[in-house]
């Protein structure tokens, strides 16, 4: 059974096919006679976090692929009670063909996807938002080499320098650690000291085959330069809130800033997952820049989820 739970849950051999997957989806959008993979599917997105995109996009996408998506808030089923995990994914698995799920413990999509017999994708959990980097990682290749074949589009992150900024240990820079690993990208980390990725994800990124696989510098300026993207992501992740007032201290050295995009490459974008705090870790003049290309990122989340969800349900045939 194929799940999505981490971004090395597709082999790097799978992707061209994947991305250009996306691209055709995309293009195609809308139009009539599109294949519809999901037909009497029905698949349940299990949230116990807020959410606009990820949700969206996956209720919108499994629609368009001719499924029928099932929201189900976590405080609203008896798993918020105290179901356990593993009944919870045995009875699910009964009733509906796959589980996205947005949770806190990355151990939870872990065993609803060991319990059950459905796929699982991770729809963001503490550790990794792996649909997020699939999704972004399809915006850059649409940039960087349009109008080619699936190969030179996954191809054309190859070399590539991204560099997260700001809270170096979120679900959100170690996505980006582990899938620029596997994408053939370089990355580099730009946080306060205490922020650095933890030794237990040292080690599972060693375990995925990318042993140091990362620069980290406290200094962004340095971590910057010769980047082709310039990526942040909120200060305060879900979850954190009651670290808002120390963690909006620490980080405030990097806020991504015109000088900041400026030490880049001069054709450096910009990149942020979304939701934004304009005037915290990003400023206005970055936003408004011409290569800020966040709505962009934004509106591929569908396109990718469409291709992953038409891959597993091709792999489970
Ligand atoms: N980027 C992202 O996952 O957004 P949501 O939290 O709105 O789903
Ligand atoms: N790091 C953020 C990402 C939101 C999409 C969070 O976990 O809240």
């Amino acid at each position: 059974m194929k799940h999505f739970l981490k971004e090395t849950d597709f082999e790097r051999a799978e992707l061209p096919k994947l991305f250009a997957l996306a691209r055709e989806l995309k293009r195609k959008r809308g139009q009539r006679g599109v294949p519809l993979p999901l037909k009497g599917q029905t698949w349940a997105l299990i949230f116990a976090k807020a959410s606009t995109r990820t949700r969206v996009s996956f209720e919108v996408g499994i629609h368009e692929l001719g499924g029928h998506p099932l929201f189900l808030n976590k405080n609203d089923i008896q798993i918020g009670r105290g179901e356990t995990i593993e009944d919870t994914a045995r009875v699910l698995s009964r009733f509906v063909h796959g589980l996205i799920v947005r949770t806190f413990d990355h151990s939870e999509v872990e065993r609803l996807a060991a319990a059950g017999s459905v796929p699982v994708i991770n729809a963001l959990t503490d550790f990794l938002h792996p649909c997020q980097i699939y999704s972004d990682a399809f915006t850059l290749a649409e940039r960087w080499a349009q109008g080619t074949s699936g190969v030179k589009l996954f191809g054309s992150l190859r070399g590539r320098k991204i560099t997260f900024v700001g809270d170096t240990a979120c679900n959100m820079a170690y996505s980006w650690v582990l899938g620029a690993n596997l994408f053939g990208m370089k990355v580099a980390l730009a946080g306060p000291k205490g922020f650095a990725p933890t030794p237990a994800f040292d080690a599972f990124l060693a375990n995925a085959g990318f042993p140091g696989g990362y620069e980290f510098y406290t200094d962004p300026i340095a971590a910057v330069r010769g980047a082709d993207v310039v990526y942040t992501d909120v200060w305060v992740s879900m979850g954190k809130e009651e670290e808002q007032a120390a963690r909006l201290r620490v980080m405030a050295p990097y806020a991504v800033t015109g000088k900041l995009l400026a030490a880049a490459k001069p054709d450096a974008l910009f990149m942020h997952c979304l939701p934004a705090h304009e005037g915290e870790e990003v400023m206005p003049e970055v936003l408004a820049n011409p290569r800020s290309i966040i709505f962009d990122q934004a509106e591929n989340r569908l396109h990718m989820q469409k291709a992953i969800l038409t891959q597993l349900v091709a792999q489970r045939r």
